[in-house]
């Protein structure tokens, strides 16, 4: 996207797998950065899963506590399927793995695919995923909200140069 385009407000879409334990993560911590800017009316951002087996379950609970622990509430959010709609609504659809990426480009219309990334383009690490925790203990946990935690602050400074200085 050229930072000459004009998005009044912009929408961001955080995708993993089962929308139950990352991109919650990411959502409710990009949320906060929002909120803590007071950007609210400026930059939008919502989540859900390439995957179907736990749409309208709550972020799974050591996602939960583990960002609660943080300050970040994740209670209110539900998991939901990404849809052929969110290509069009969405202007930045970040992934969470290469897998995520890939099932994103294979539905997605030829104009939109320009939207596509690994949220972790917007992170200084080396690592270019953010591991799925789903079987590993609270470690996993812990390192998906310090790689989220970065790349959110680096996503919204980002969005402020591109389109809303
Ligand atoms: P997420 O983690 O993609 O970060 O939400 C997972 C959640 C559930 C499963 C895999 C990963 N699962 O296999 O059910």
């Amino acid at each position: 996207m050229s930072s000459s385009d004009e998005i009044t407000v912009i929408k961001v879409l955080m995708v993993c797998l089962g929308n139950i334990c990352r991109s919650p993560t990411a959502h409710g911590v990009f949320q906060q950065r929002i909120n803590s800017h007071n950007l609210q009316n400026r930059i939008m951002v919502d989540s859900a899963g390439t995957g179907d087996w736990h749409i309208g379950q709550s972020p799974d609970h050591r996602a939960a506590s583990a960002a609660k622990a943080r300050g970040y509430p994740l209670d209110d959010l539900r998991a939901r399927q990404v849809q052929a709609a969110d290509f069009h609504e969405y202007d930045y659809i970040l992934a969470m793995d290469h897998e995520n990426l890939s099932e994103l480009k294979a539905s997605c219309p030829e104009d939109c695919q320009h939207k596509l990334a690994l949220f972790l383009s917007y992170s200084d690490r080396e690592e270019e995923v953010v591991p799925d925790p789903y079987y590993s203990g609270d470690d996993g946990f812990e390192l998906v909200l310090d790689m989220v935690e970065e790349a959110s602050d680096n996503l919204l400074n980002e969005l402020v140069r591109r389109h809303l200085n």
